[in-house]
């Protein structure tokens, strides 16, 4: 096999320590041992819209445009300066503009240039803590003036030791799901759309980017201001500065990273221009002008977040080979399925990110063909059994209920491939070509609004149940989207690819044959990732050794291959593997990968010591959500 060589192996991460965390929450769902209870709340909870994770009131006064003005502090590894937000009185008798907040200094707030009165509640534990503003008598703009703490959330400020290029400081935002309100006092639901302009103000040789207009050719000195005409939800407000470069990919697509990498990932991404013309042709018109890429430092939490007109993107997937551009299919997927129609909650997050999964799928079908997307198409439902066999049943249900709950703790597959699945399904009762039309209304009907679940279920009893009730019911979609597990007789994907691999695996353990006599010659890497991952979970060391010693795992510069592959040393204890897993665990942030090795390597007390070996060197560099999620697991 040939895994070509890659960047991120020799960064170091920042420095960071985890977020503040205060008083205890006030919302958290009574538990009952009473399943008759539960049930009631289940029931209401399958026809509530309330978003649980917002202390703002846009019932009352809703926020519509904001203007920021901030300046970027890299030594003090603050954001200081203010917002302007207009905003809308829905009532006559609206008294108080309520803002989500988490860990902000607020020094006041005016509005035709005299104080309002406000006040900061106490802080919940992950909610933050409401912002109530006196609303002036006239007018329909006030200022918040503000600076954000070192530990915000949202934010993750990295030393020049910490990038590629070693010269200048980095920072970038990270707002979904509930992580605005640590660098922005706003409305943070996704139920609320706001346009913006901004002025960030930087050090001169740096440049800042936002998901809004960026000019590549915009003169770099360190004042640089943003519009983004298009109304968007909170969570897609995003900012990066850095020692960022531009590179053209087509007319309309173009990646900024350091210059170190950046050759590379214009390379690895070239066909990024062909999945957004394909996208368009199948899905409707693009709606955000630009779609370019932003190529974050290995500390990224994520594969990638689609802030509008600059996806964020993890360097962790440039492989050298194209093996894991689905994620770029995905992140310009959103540009359709959560930034034009939005989920108006996280219980609805399903609406984005299932949606999203069905589009990559079928983007990855147009631009590479059908093999590819069967080989995806798998190992997608593979991680959702996963996923399924190890969550309690509430947390395999589409509509999940959030209530008292920090969505950054409930992250699963769930929500991508149960949707993504769910969707098939609707496609081959109906047909491709009626599903695809379905879609297209559905794009059309919603743009530019937030969603719920049903909203979703409302329009499709309205158009697909309607016009094919003789295929689909209202029972079947009530199954997928409020119970857990998958239901009985859905699509099961299959991939001729992957046959040979199955009985190479089957052979060898078996001892038919030797590992160095499997023909993998041409295994691409997505059968290398279906070979490890079915593989017994228990193996002797002899067996992870020969394989070693037959591919050279351990030394593969595949991040997702040596995901696998450092997973199955971890639970079968190979030792050779042990510094490259402490390598990988030090020098990348992705939850995504480093989050199951913390799992496994916690579930022994040998394991437990590497972990916390590993943990205390990374913690430094590692993103305040990749320290929140693991720490746990090392304690
Ligand atoms: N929007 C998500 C990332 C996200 C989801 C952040 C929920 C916070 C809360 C993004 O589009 C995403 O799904 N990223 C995946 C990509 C993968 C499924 C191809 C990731 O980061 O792994
Ligand atoms: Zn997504």
């Amino acid at each position: 096999m040939t895994i070509k060589n890659l960047i991120v192996g020799s960064f170091t991460l920042l420095l960071l320590a985890s977020c503040n965390e205060s008083t205890s929450s006030t919302n958290s769902l009574n538990h009952s041992a009473d399943g008759k209870v539960e049930q009631v709340v289940a029931d209401f909870n399958k026809h509530t819209s309330q978003d649980y994770h917002s202390f703002s009131n846009p019932e009352e006064v809703k926020v519509t445009h904001l203007t920021l003005d901030l300046n970027v502090d890299f030594s003090k590894r603050e954001l200081t300066g203010s917002v302007a937000l207009d905003f809308k009185r829905m009532t006559a008798h609206a008294k108080t503009l309520i803002l989500d907040t988490r860990d902000l200094i607020i020094s006041k707030v005016t509005a035709n240039g005299e104080d309002l009165s406000f006040s900061l509640a106490e802080s919940d534990s992950f909610l933050g803590a409401p912002l109530s503003i006196t609303l002036p008598e006239q007018g329909s703009t006030l200022t918040v003036y503000y600076q954000t703490v070192p530990q915000a959330s949202g934010v993750q400020w990295l030393t020049p030791a910490q990038t590629a290029g070693k010269k200048h400081p980095f920072l970038f935002t990270q707002a979904q799901a509930i992580h605005a309100r640590s660098f922005i006092p706003l409305q943070d639901s996704p139920n609320v759309r706001v346009t913006y302009d901004a002025t960030i103000r930087t050090p001169k040789e740096l440049l800042a980017v936002m998901s809004a207009s960026n000019d590549p050719d915009t003169p770099r000195d360190g004042v640089y201001e943003f519009s983004m005409p298009q109304a968007i939800p909170s969570y897609l407000i995003a900012l990066a500065v850095g020692d960022l470069h531009f590179k053209a990919m087509g007319e309309r697509t173009g990646v900024y990273s350091e210059i170190g990498i950046l050759d590379a990932a214009a390379a690895e991404f070239e066909d990024t221009e062909s999945m957004l013309i394909a996208t368009e042709k199948s899905f409707g018109p693009y709606s955000w002008d630009r779609y370019d890429l932003l190529i974050l430092p290995p500390s990224f939490p994520f594969g990638g977040m689609e802030n509008p007109r600059l996806s964020f993107i993890t360097p962790t997937v440039i492989a050298g080979d194209k093996s894991l551009v689905s994620l770029i299919a995905h992140e310009l997927a959103h540009s359709w399925s959560g930034n034009t129609v939005t989920n108006a909650t996280w219980r609805d997050l399903w609406l984005n990110e299932g949606f999203t999964t069905y589009l990559t799928y079928r983007i990855m079908e147009m631009v590479y063909g059908e093999d590819r997307y069967a080989m995806e198409a798998v190992l997608g439902r593979q991680d959702l059994q996963a996923d399924i066999d190890s969550l309690k049943p509430n947390d395999q249900i589409l509509a999940i209920d959030l209530k008292g709950r920090d969505p950054d703790e409930v992250f699963s597959n769930i929500p991508y491939e149960k949707g993504a699945l769910f969707l098939r399904e609707l496609e081959y009762k109906v047909g491709r070509e009626n599903f695809d039309k379905f879609l297209l209304g559905y794009f059309e009907t919603f743009a530019f609004k937030s969603i719920t679940t049903n909203d979703f279920i409302d329009y499709l009893d309205k158009t697909l149940v309607q016009d094919h009730s003789d295929k689909i019911s209202k029972e079947r979609i009530e199954e997928w989207i409020f119970k857990p597990g998958v239901p009985e007789g859905a699509p099961v994907p299959e991939s001729n690819a992957f046959t040979s691999v199955d009985s190479a695996r089957n052979n060898w353990l078996a001892g038919k044959i030797k590992a160095k006599d499997i023909d993998s010659k041409n295994w691409v890497v997505h059968q290398w990732l279906y070979f490890l991952n079915n593989l017994p979970a228990q193996l002797t060391v002899a067996q992870l050794k020969e394989l070693d010693e037959a591919f050279g795992l351990t030394d593969i510069k595949n991040n997702e291959i040596a995901h696998s592959w450092l997973l199955i040393c971890v639970n079968n204890w190979y030792e050779p593997a042990f510094p490259r897993l402490n390598d990988y665990l030090v020098s990348i942030g992705r939850n995504k990968l480093v989050k199951p090795l913390y799992k496994a390597l916690s579930s022994t007390p040998e394991g437990l010591a590497i972990a916390r070996e590993a943990f205390t060197k990374a913690k430094d560099g590692y993103h305040p959500l990749t320290v929140k999620v693991n720490e746990k697991f090392v304690k």
